[in-house]
Formats: structure tokens, C-alpha cells, sequence
């Protein structure tokens, strides 16, 4: 049976949630599900803007049956060509043979290298700011490359002032009937997901975002439709404003979280000890995470939020406790930058973590590494409490600058 939500009398949802999928990419865990946001314009001319993972096809083709009853479908506009979007427009093709597919150049390369479908006189190739009317509806498209793979465009439709965002501004998250930001409690129940969602996905590409925030500030947007997650139609400064930090690489809030690696309980008990002595210095809202049981898309999430982190891990095979070099891995490849860091190391001989992840942070950019580093010999005594206590002073005080 259809699903569908209108955004407008004439601009339909029609996309659909998975809550089965277990890991996005095969690669995040989304324990909230996901959402595969595709829409339908209705005017003279019909258009579909995106189709949906093959998880939710049957639920897409029941929508578009709908929705559409008997009228042809004229456009399907594809802003991204990734499969969790693009998986049914070789189905697509076959339902609606006459429909047009606009893109742009990289989109039909990759059209053929996914589908090895020859759309000959089908094809409407774009370029930046083309524009195609549906009737009373007038989508222009914009491309953001690397926003965040390389053929990504966003449509506008002025007459509504709606933006089609592509993955920009999406989130993991299922849609539990409410698709509209002003119908759910987005900080409560989404903001965590939203971030976890950017930095992993986009985050390593910053300074795209950037060049397509500034694009886009010149139009009128009341609407932003993206491929995941809530639909936006109010309080739009809010999310724009999330963007532009994470885009920028600067923290949501002051704050420390505390991740550590702890193979017996010793180095956690140190991460434990610092998290005390940072509440007695008044720190507030202190986060500490496992490394090793919580999964890095979430660390990185957390990375995105704080201005500060201390890193704890044991040394291993002389070098970096592995579920830790592997949290540092991904923040080299996600560029991550600007934040304010403290080292504690464990090692019961010849403790060389912090030296390597001091070398690893080094390569980042602008990351502020704390004294004094902290070094625990198995367990902490008297030296290494003295260390301990003088960090956490170090921490407290670059919260409080
Ligand atoms: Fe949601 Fe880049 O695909």
C-alpha cells in the first residue's frame, strides 16, 4: 500500500524508511534505521527527484503508482548517483520508457557504468544553472561537487523555494510518519545522528561544503528536501548554522570527551580518575567512551562536537593500541582539525603510544596537543596521579579560555 506525505499540494514524499538495515554502507551502524527521501513534483509535467535504495523499492513503485495513477512521468532528475539513491532508475526506465533523466555530464557516465543502460535521446545533460520548467514549477540546477562525490547537484524550485539537497543536510534515522524537522524534537531525538551522519559521510570534504553553502546563500530557500532524514521547513538558520561549523571543522561546544583504550581496567581507571578531577574543576558534561565498544562513526561523531578530547591507550605491539589507531586512522582521512588535545599512555615496558599519536595528531591540522602527556607504567601511582592532576588542570583551564 502507498505511503506518502505531501510537502506541498503538488511536491509529494515518496520515499521510505528501512529499519532491517544493520549497517549503512556495510560500514555505520544505524540501530534508528534510515530514510530514502525521494520526491515527486506534479504540474503540467511530472517529475521525480532521486529514487531509493533497492531495500525500499516495492514501497517506492506503490507511492509512484499512486500518486501518478494513469499520467506519464516525464523527468526523473538524478542529483546523485549514489545506489542508495539511484538503485531503481533502470526499473524506473522500464515502467516510464518515454521519461527523460536529467543530470549532468558525470552523471550519465556513471548512469552507464552502474546500469550499462544506452539512454541515447533520453538523457538531458545539464550544466550549472540550467533551468527546466514544469508548468507553474521551475527547477534550476546547481552543481556541488564532491559534496561528497563528484557528480552531486542540488535542485532548486523557485515557485515553492524548495531546495532538493541531494545527501546534504540528511541524517541515519528512519522517518517514523513525521518527515517534517517541526514535527519531531530534532536535538533530542536526531541531532546526534544528523552529526554522526556528516562527518562520516561528508565529513572529509569541508571545504566542498563550504563552496556550496556560499552557492546556495544567494537563494531564497523556505524548504530543504535532502535524501535522508527530516524534511526542513522552518528554523533553516539552525541547520545552516550546524554546516557551517562542521563544514569548518570548528567544534559544536566547549567541551571534553575522554576516549580510551583499556585491555585490564588500568587505563580506564585513569580515564576515570580525569573525568573525576576535571568534574571537581568545575568541567561540566564531561563524555567518556570506550574505544573498543563504541563504534568509531560515533567517536568521530563526537570529535564534530567537542572542542576537546583526551586520548588514553595502552601501548600494543610497540605502538598504538589498535581500536585507538584506528579512531586516529579515520580522523586523518576525515581531516579532521582544530581541536584541542590530551595524551594519557599506558605501558607496562617501553610505553611509545603517545609519542605515535602525537605523530599522527602532528599530521592534522591545527590540533593542540596539552602538557603535560601522561604516562602510566600498568597502573597509576603517586608520579603518574601527579601527571593526571596536573592534565586535568591543563584541560580545565583551555575549557575555560
Ligand atoms: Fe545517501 Fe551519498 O548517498
Amino acid at each position: 500500500m502507498y505511503c506518502t506525505r505531501k510537502v506541498s499540494e503538488e511536491v509529494i514524499w515518496i520515499g521510505a524508511s528501512d529499519r532491517r538495515l544493520a549497517l549503512f554502507e556495510n560500514l555505520f551502524p544505524i540501530p534508528r534505521g534510515v530514510a530514502y527521501n525521494s520526491y515527486l513534483i506534479k504540474d503540467e509535467k511530472t517529475a521525480v527527484l532521486d529514487t531509493v535504495d533497492s531495500s525500499v523499492s516495492r514501497q517506492f513503485f506503490e507511492n509512484i503508482q499512486h500518486e501518478l495513477g494513469d499520467r506519464p512521468l516525464d523527468y526523473l532528475i538524478v542529483n546523485h548517483m549514489e545506489p542508495d539513491h539511484c538503485a531503481n532508475i533502470a526499473e524506473l526506465l522500464l515502467r516510464y520508457p518515454d521519461m527523460k533523466i536529467v543530470g549532468n555530464a558525470k552523471t550519465f557516465t556513471m548512469i552507464g557504468q552502474f546500469y550499462g543502460v544506452d539512454l541515447k535521446d533520453q538523457a538531458v545533460v545539464v550544466k550549472e544553472g540550467d533551468s527546466l520548467s514544469l508548468g507553474k514549477h521551475k527547477l534550476s540546477f546547481y552543481f556541488a561537487p564532491m559534496v561528497h562525490w563528484p557528480e552531486v547537484m542540488v535542485s532548486y524550485e523557485e515557485t515553492e523555494k524548495i531546495l532538493f539537497s541531494a545527501d546534504a543536510f540528511g541524517s541515519f534515522g528512519a522517518l517514523n510518519g513525521n518527515i517534517f524537522n517541526d514535527e519531531l524534537d530534532f536535538d533530542r531525538d536526531w541531532l546526534d545522528d544528523a552529526r554522526r551522519y556528516y562527518g562520516n559521510i561528508v565529513g572529509k570534504y569541508g571545504p566542498q561544503v563550504q563552496t556550496a553553502l556560499k552557492k546556495l546563500s544567494g537563494l531564497d530557500i523556505a524548504v530543504i528536501c535532502p535524501l535522508h532524514g527530516p524534511v526542513w521547513r522552518s528554523d533553516l538558520g539552525y541547520l545552516l548554522e550546524k554546516y557551517d561549523l562542521w563544514s569548518r571543522y570548528e567544534p559544536e561546544e566547549k567541551s571534553v570527551a575522554i576516549l580510551y583504550a583499556s585491555m585490564y581496567g588500568d587505563t580506564e581507571n585513569a580515564a576515570n580518575v580525569l573525568a573525576a578531577g576535571l568534574a571537581e574543576k568545575g568541567v561540566k558534561n564531561i563524555a567518556v567512551h570506550d574505544v573498543s565498544g563504541t563504534h568509531v562513526s560515533e567517536l568521530i561523531g563526537e570529535v564534530f562536537r567537542c572542542s576537546h578530547l583526551v586520548l588514553a591507550a595502552p601501548t600494543y605491539n610497540n605502538g598504538i593500541y589498535p581500536a585507538m589507531l584506528n579512531f586516529l586512522h579515520d580522523c586523518r582521512a576525515l581531516n579532521l582539525q582544530n581541536r584541542t588535545v590530551g595524551l594519557i599512555e599506558n605501558g607496562t615496558w617501553g610505553p611509545v603510544a603517545a609519542k605515535q599519536m602525537k605523530e599522527i595528531l602532528d599530521s592534522l591540522k591545527n590540533m593542540n596537543v596539552l602538557e603535560p602527556v601522561v604516562t602510566v607504567k600498568s597502573a597509576l601511582n603517586d608520579a603518574s596521579l601527579e601527571q593526571l592532576d596536573a592534565l586535568a588542570d591543563a584541560v580545565a583551564a583551555s575549557l575555560a579560555e
